[in-house]
């Protein structure tokens, strides 16, 4: 066990950084909002794995939450996240305030089209130019070879990726598989909101989605599957968002049964005042995977 120190200042971040990587050491960084848990520390663990070095950045970006999003009530817990972060040997702590980022005046922002377009970006307006713009200013205050993010939040990965490669960003977009609890709910730290049936119900969005791809796999049409997925989330008063089956990288609707195309299934759903998202990505039909 290692004591990361904490910057809080992106001047003196990006200098260490820089100075690890003038004597050749491997930087990774995994850049969180806090109240971290077993999902961030996957990331983490991966990175210290293949970095020498591991930053993990906590901020509560304003940016990305709409005006009637849970920017206050966002859980924050910095003494929690000092010590597990701690137990998973990360060097660096980047901590800044809001100043730090967005200083006095500020009035830029990166806006991503393609896979930024729908789903998420139709419901959350502004929410992925925030998190584009965050990920950007973090990238210049932690100039790392490695950036690593969770696949439970599909469409941000594909954002970032695609930040990366417009903006030719130096820097690798790794993905890392979600983690779920031991009854199949994708690790958020949102679900600390859920009371306890609330709770009992969310295990169903894992378990539909399984079965989706077990329907998936027996070849039945698309619509079908979804159907039958919106049918059990539904038949536990699970609210849908969406819950589409879409190529994986354009985020397309894929209409035919035999394609043989990256897909996934994604979902965003609410139970009671809490949204989750999650997905499942669908094994090529064309291969024995299934
Ligand atoms: O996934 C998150 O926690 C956030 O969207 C991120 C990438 C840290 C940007 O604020």
């Amino acid at each position: 066990m290692a004591t990361p120190l904490v910057i809080h200042d992106r001047n003196v971040m990006r200098e260490l950084i820089l100075s690890s990587r003038t004597i050749g050491r491997r930087v990774g960084f995994v850049p969180t909002m806090g109240s971290l848990h077993a999902g961030h520390t996957s990331l983490v663990d991966q990175a210290v794995a293949e970095c020498d070095d591991v930053v993990t950045s906590i901020f509560v970006n304003p940016s990305q939450f709409g005006p009637q999003e849970d920017f206050e009530k966002y859980p924050r817990d910095f003494d929690a996240d000092f010590n597990l972060l701690a137990r998973h040997n990360v060097c660096w702590i980047f901590a800044p305030d809001v100043h730090e980022m967005y200083p006095p005046g500020d009035s830029t922002r990166i806006e991503i089209g393609g896979p930024a377009d729908p789903y998420e970006g139709t419901l959350r307006p502004g929410h992925f130019s925030g998190v584009a713009t965050i990920v950007f200013r973090l990238l210049q205050a932690v100039p790392s070879h490695a950036v690593y993010f969770g696949a439970k939040d599909w469409q941000q990965v594909l954002v970032v990726r695609q930040m990366v490669h417009d903006l030719q960003l130096d820097v690798q977009v790794m993905t890392c598989p979600t983690v779920r609890d031991t009854d199949g709910l994708a690790l958020s730290s949102r679900n600390t909101y859920l009371n306890e049936s609330e709770r009992n119900r969310a295990q169903t969005i894992y378990a539909a989605l399984q079965q989706a791809e077990q329907n998936w796999c027996r070849g039945l049409a698309i619509d079908t599957i979804e159907q039958k997925l919106r049918d059990m989330l539904t038949a536990k008063e699970i609210q849908i968002d969406y819950a589409d089956i879409v190529h994986a990288e354009s985020l397309k609707k894929i209409s035919e049964v035999s394609q043989n195309t990256p897909a996934i299934f994604l979902i965003a759903c609410r139970l009671g005042s809490t949204r989750l998202i999650d997905n499942i990505l669908l094994p090529s039909r064309a291969f024995s995977s299934c």
